[in-house]
């Protein structure tokens, strides 16, 4: 077969395949299939043709290719109308708003934790991130050799190091406040929570390298423990909802005497921990671990310039990220911090 024929041809069918708009496919279809066009031509060549086999293998071999460059025009055709409808649709639906924007999960948790305790008289108060260890962890009871220090693995920072208190820290709780209100309050009462960042060296579904606490502070005469409970059932009912039940459970904290983890009952199998499929795998015994607390150990009053025997107080740590992961059920603390958008969007 005629080598330029074929080479026209296929370059028509690439000039369809490639066409960028409809207006120039119909353009190149006229130039193909058209009056004056391409086929009309060699139609007319071989009208022309004298030998009767080579014009019917011709006429045959022209025909295929016409129907098969038809098809190709047809499909990107079908393409650009589809196209078409698409762009305009049905004009009578209501369109697409654009998304609006919410607040982050962690950020409007910590403005609800905010609100719910200032309606029973905290105050928020916030403390640096960036901290000499003295606030972190000598003022807390816990000596620079003191083994409960590796539990927090901390970040240090390089920066001046005081004779005083120590080298810089990224602090890796909110207990650095307790110490720093008691110093800048000088007498009871407080009540204060202290809502900030803090930092610990690990990654995984439970923990990232920077998450938030909120720590409340507690001091007057007469505090006790009851005081404490009844302080985390009221938080815990107006966060997560009011048929939730607390429990102090006994534990170890330097900082605190007793000290006691803060659970409540699981929000998702109403405490049973079972649901109908089976055990419940958000919490496998009916209660959730919120966080630690305890009354303030003497040690911490008098580094605070406070005298332990008038004064007495409570103090509790939890995380934010924490409690907002069991409330709205996120199973991977590493997904708040992906840059999800469905955690900043409405809807
Ligand atoms: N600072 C502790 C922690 O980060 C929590 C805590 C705060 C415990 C206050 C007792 C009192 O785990």
């Amino acid at each position: 077969m005629d080598s330029h024929i074929q080479s026209r041809l296929s370059l028509y069918a690439r000039s369809f395949e490639n066409a960028p708009s409809l207006d120039e496919l119909i353009k190149i279809h006229t130039e193909v299939f058209g009056k004056k066009g391409y086929f009309a031509k060699l139609f007319q060549t071989l009208a022309k043709e004298s030998d009767i086999d080579k014009k019917k293998t011709m006429g045959v071999y022209l025909n295929t290719e016409k129907q098969k460059l038809e098809q190709i025009f047809g499909a990107k055709q079908d393409l650009f109308l589809q196209q078409k409808e698409s762009i305009v649709g049905d004009v009578t639906v209501p369109g697409n708003g654009p998304s609006l924007g919410k607040m982050h999960i962690v950020t409007s948790a910590i403005e609800e934790i905010r609100r719910i305790y200032s309606r029973i008289g905290f105050y928020q108060y916030s403390y640096p991130e960036v901290e000499w260890e003295y606030f972190s962890f000598e003022a807390l009871n816990m000596p620079s050799d003191h083994p409960a220090r590796d539990d927090f693995e901390t970040f240090f920072v390089d920066g001046p190091v005081s004779k005083k208190y120590g080298k810089m820290v990224l602090t890796p709780h909110t207990s650095n406040g307790q110490v720093r209100e008691m110093l800048r309050v000088g007498k009871p009462p407080i009540r204060m929570i202290n809502i900030a960042r803090c930092y610990r060296p690990n990654w995984d579904v439970t923990h990232v390298p920077m998450m938030h606490q909120f720590e409340g502070l507690c001091i007057d005469r007469g505090i006790s423990i009851q005081h404490l409970k009844g302080t985390m059932s009221y938080f815990a009912r107006e966060f997560f909802g009011y048929d939730v039940k607390t429990r102090l459970r006994p534990h170890n904290f330097e900082f605190t005497e007793p000290s006691f983890e803060v659970d409540i009952s699981c929000i998702h199998c109403n405490g049973t921990g079972t649901t109908d499929k089976g055990k419940c795998r958000i919490c496998k015994s009916g209660w959730l671990e919120l966080g630690g607390s305890g009354l303030v150990h003497p040690n911490v009053l008098k580094a605070g310039g406070i005298d332990s025997a008038e004064y007495s107080g409570w103090a509790f740590g939890f995380g934010i990220e924490r409690v907002a992961m069991i409330k709205y059920q996120i199973d991977d603390i590493r997904k708040l911090y992906s840059g999800e958008l469905r955690y900043v969007l409405e809807g």
